[in-house]
């Protein structure tokens, strides 16, 4: 498993804590929001593995803050929110598809959110966040019917978690989430297309 993220020594430690030894886990530093990680990362993978199984497209932000709306100034908001919400998993997508192609069932999870809900597109507030995760849905149903076959690709909603972008108000844990993702990740893989939260499909 390679693990990306932009802080050096939170991946390090991380690492420490998951695999002490680095049996299974590599860890890469690099900025989504920078053209040339999804190369990086691919090439990265290649030299160690070869190919790829499952591509897990997790790291996103929620970076609306007090300006809810897309109306009142928040370009650079919308901006950013669609560089790593929706064009990193687009980029990596098409980086990595050709050593998802040698793996074994190989998968692309993209780590969506209820925000990014049909039905919750009429809810103000967090506009950018919505967007961006909206898009990654349908992002996620294009590529599913593209690389039908070949790579099953499917949205995850982790639900509302105690972690940085969570914040403390969230009702649940980080590691129900796991549960959750470990559930997506052992799908049958005709499973493509859809939606998922607590190993159950929801509504896109
Ligand atoms: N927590 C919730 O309640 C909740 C609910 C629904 C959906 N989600 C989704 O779940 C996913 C994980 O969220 P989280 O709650 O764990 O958020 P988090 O605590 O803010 O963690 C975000 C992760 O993404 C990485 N990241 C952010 N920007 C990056 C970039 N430009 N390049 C590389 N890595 C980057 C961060 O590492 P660095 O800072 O080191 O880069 C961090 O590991 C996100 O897609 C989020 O939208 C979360």
């Amino acid at each position: 498993m390679l693990g990306v993220a932009r802080d050096p020594a939170r991946l390090e430690s991380a690492a420490r804590e998951l695999d002490p030894e680095r049996r299974r886990l590599s860890v890469l530093a690099a900025d989504l929001e920078q053209r040339e990680a999804p190369e990086r990362i691919a090439r990265a993978v290649s030299e160690r593995w070869g190919a790829l199984d499952v591509l897990f497209n997790n790291a996103g932000v929620q970076i609306d803050g007090a300006a809810n709306g897309l109306s009142d100034g928040t370009e650079a908001v919308l901006e950013r929110s669609m560089a790593v919400n929706l064009w990193a998993p687009y980029r990596l997508s098409m980086a990595l598809l050709p050593l998802l192609s040698k793996g074994q069932e190989p998968r692309i999870v993209n780590v969506s959110s209820g925000a990014g809900n049909f039905e919750s597109l009429r809810t103000p507030k967090i506009a950018s966040y919505r967007l961006s995760k909206w898009a990654l849905n349908g992002l996620t149903m294009i590529l599913a019917g593209e690389l039908e076959g070949r790579v099953a690709v499917n949205a995850f909603d982790p639900g509302w978690v105690k972690t940085d972008l969570g914040g403390p108000n969230a009702p649940g844990q980080p590691t129900e989430s796991a549960r959750g993702a470990l559930a997506i990740v052992t799908l049958p893989f005709a499973e493509t297309g859809k939606f998922w939260k607590d190993g159950a499909q929801i509504a896109f």
